[in-house]
């Protein structure tokens, strides 16, 4: 029976270590990351084969025949068989734990020229701002090389930030700013997602990682500092800003609205909003309920929505930016 479950041991372990588990690595900490996993896998799968083998073993070769009623022989303990059992878990355990603490530390480590970037998460959408550059984006940009400390922070519900490629997670936790530092290394473009539950959008909240050579991105940093906000397009006509409007607050994620190729549906499809404002409103404008239905998600009502709407905007976008949003809602639906 032992020579069974060894044998099935050392099979799911070459077998577990064949398969490649990982993406693609863009950062400095994913190669000490991924060991980790390998020696966890190294040390969990064999345990894992080795006890289920001998227990499938044991439910067949030892079950109950037709007749066979008497009871089996009373155990009372087995000293040595319970140190064995609760000390080598023990150390294996204790081991992983030290090692864990040791790749992490290195990861964590503080290196000089690191670049600060503030992580804001909403539902159901992320913002990213430069602090010390004075730039905010939509897209988290980022310089090949160079060291990055990610302080985040949310603005209504727990979310995590993950960028697969990058390995490290963390919660983003109201009331508290917490760190992901880390240094990547090839330039390229992936996806930051969010990796906790956070409500109906949780799975549309997804946006862009572009790292780029180190020329290209101060050239991305000075062109986005040029133009003021960097996420507003003023200057270039209400349609522009209102566009730019629609997608840095994330409207997207949750709303349909082909004029900006956005195709969520965990809120009410915005293309129709024009003939809904026209019908529902009758001593109001369309422009007054479209803007209550922004600042004041929860005085409304809509079929078969359950009201998810943050209700942030009120504060979190700024006058001028509300209009052109209005304005771009009402004059880009496309509903007949
Ligand atoms: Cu934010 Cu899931």
């Amino acid at each position: 029976m032992i020579v069974l479950g060894v044998i099935a041991a050392v099979i799911g372990t070459v077998a577990v270590l064949f398969i490649d588990w990982f993406p693609e690595s863009a950062d400095t900490a994913a190669g000490s990351v991924d060991r980790l996993y390998d020696v966890l896998l190294i040390f969990s799968v064999p345990i894992f084969v080795l006890v289920m083998a001998v227990a499938i073993y044991s439910v067949v070769r030892f079950r109950a025949r037709p007749g066979d009623m008497g009871d089996g022989a009373p155990i009372h303990g087995n000293t040595r068989l319970e140190i064995f059992w609760v000390t080598v878990p023990f150390l294996i355990v204790a081991g992983l734990s030290v090692y864990g603490w040791f790749v992490l530390d290195d990861i964590e480590v503080k290196k000089p020229n690191t670049m600060v970037v503030n992580v804001t998460a909403q539902q159901f959408a992320w913002k990213f701002d430069y602090p010390r550059e004075k730039v905010k984006s939509d897209d988290l940009v980022l310089a090949a090389n160079r060291p990055v400390e990610f302080r985040l922070h949310t603005k209504d519900v727990l979310h995590s930030f993950w960028v697969p490629e990058f390995r490290l997670k963390s919660d983003i936790v109201p009331g508290i700013t917490t760190k992901v530092r880390l240094t990547p290394n090839k330039p390229g473009h992936w996806n930051v997602v969010c990796a906790e539950l956070c409500g109906l959008g949780h799975a549309t909240m997804r946006q862009d990682v572009i790292v780029l050579r180190r020329t290209a991105f101060d050239a991305w940093i000075k062109k986005k500092s040029g133009d003021g906000q960097g996420t507003t397009a003023s200057g270039q006509g209400a349609a522009a800003d209102g566009k730019a409007a629609f997608a840095s607050n994330g409207c997207g994620s949750c709303h349909t609205f082909k004029a900006a190729n956005a195709s969520g549906s965990v809120g009410p499809d915005l293309d129709k909003l024009k003939a809904v404002a026209a019908k529902r409103e009758k001593g109001k404008s369309a422009e007054a309920y479209v803007r209550e239905a922004i600042t004041e998600p929860r005085a409304f009502k809509v079929k078969g929505f359950p009201n998810v709407m943050p209700t942030t905007f009120k504060k979190d976008i700024p006058p001028k930016q509300l209009d052109a949003l209005i304005q771009y809602l009402l004059d880009e639906g496309q509903s007949k």
